[in-house]
């Protein structure tokens, strides 16, 4: 097992990556909480798939003082909203939930986020713990305290910093996680290998080309990520001096893109795998980075993208136009890019030629498409 130590001035919090975890780390790290009632927030899929063992985990500590109850909603990122908001306000507020008790955040970057807001805000803030069960959310989305929901056309428009008292990533897990899913996590692993790690490259082509989750490999990914998150975080929890906007690599075209397929159509990391491309793209035309970057990108990041088939409806055109939105709004445009492997910079501006060119070049190369 990997334990990393998110430090935040004089508090901080462990995060937990291994196997056999609920049994352990969990369940201990809950009976030192003492909750009278444990609030398990999740999509009824993965209650289904790992919810028993967890329960039986659970209970088998605490030896039945703590009761539990279950706030549950559908997967997607259309049910991160107020309703279910609202819904889960209710809910708790119906059983009685008190600032004693503790928020169960099990799931994918959805649930982490909407639970982790519901845990921020209901009663002025309950405790709560990350419970990861996507490769994504292992990786990035648990860590950070990072917490919100979407509004209609303005994802995470509403939310707030509420740090978990513990993140746990059990990998057992990640045996039910769909392939397209695989892949979305594996592109924010390589966000992290281009910004920060080039050798975390090399460790992701290996294990791609066995593709199991047994073994230490993907535990020491998924730990070296959780590392450089953890430290990106200690040095700039509120995302203000640029340091946390550097993990942003690939999201400004990569939201554009989600925000054109109405958020149906591709996984999170699919967007950010194409975003990253035309962040490459985008760096090599500009001149501040050197050819060869985008060849390096596409390398690992064509292969995670090749089974997706071209979003019905997607055209250049739209895209640019939600870039535009953003501006509009008053969102300053920022991208990150990289001047080579392991040097991001935050670019305040970027010629707009630049960035139609880049998109439309990506998406003909990978789909073929024409504007
Ligand atoms: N996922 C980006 C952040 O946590 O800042």
């Amino acid at each position: 097992m990997a334990g990393i130590v998110l430090r935040l001035g004089s508090e901080g919090y462990a995060i937990h990556v291994g196997r056999g975890l609920y049994e352990t780390v969990l369940a201990q790290t809950l009976v030192g909480m003492d909750p009278a009632r444990i609030v398990l927030a999740s999509h009824p899929d993965i209650l289904e798939l790992h919810g028993s063992r967890l329960e039986d985990a659970l209970r088998g500590m605490t030896a039945g003082d703590t009761s539990m109850m279950h706030f549950t909603f559908p997967p997607g990122e259309e049910n991160k909203s107020l309703l279910t908001l609202e819904r889960g306000y209710v809910a708790l507020l119906e059983a009685g939930v008190t600032r004693e008790d503790v928020v169960l955040a099990f799931g994918g970057g959805v649930v982490g986020d909407l639970a982790g807001f519901l845990a921020a805000s209901y009663m002025r803030g309950v405790r709560y713990l990350q419970v990861p069960t996507t490769l994504m959310a292992m990786v990035d989305s648990s860590i950070g305290g990072k917490v919100g929901i979407d509004l209609p056309g303005a994802k995470n428009a509403v939310g707030c910093f509420h740090q978990p008292v513990a993140v746990v990533s059990d990998i057992g897990v990640l045996k039910t996680l769909p392939q397209r899913e695989v892949n979305s996590g594996l592109a924010e692993v390589a966000k992290y290998g281009f910004l920060y790690d080039v050798e975390l490259l090399s460790m992701l082509r290996i294990w791609e080309s066995e593709r199991s989750f047994e073994g230490t490999a993907i535990e020491k990914i998924i730990a070296r990520c959780a590392g450089h998150k953890a430290e990106v975080v200690r040095q700039d929890e509120r995302d203000v001096i640029g340091i946390r906007a550097l993990l942003n690599y690939g999201h400004t075209f990569g939201h554009a893109l989600e925000s054109a397929c109405g958020y149906q159509a591709l996984r999170h990391g699919e967007a950010v795998a194409l975003g990253m491309m035309m962040a490459a793209r985008a760096a090599e035309m500009d001149g501040m980075a050197a050819g060869g970057l985008l060849e390096l990108h596409r390398d690992v990041l064509m292969p995670l993208i090749a089974q997706v088939e071209a979003p019905e409806g997607l055209e250049v055109e739209v895209v640019l136009r939600r870039m535009l939105a953003d501006k509009k709004r008053g969102r300053r445009q920022r991208f990150v890019l990289l001047e080579a492997p392991g040097e991001p910079r935050i670019v305040d501006s970027l010629d707009e030629d630049i960035v139609r060119r880049a998109v439309e070049e990506i998406l003909r190369e990978t789909w073929g498409m024409e504007r």
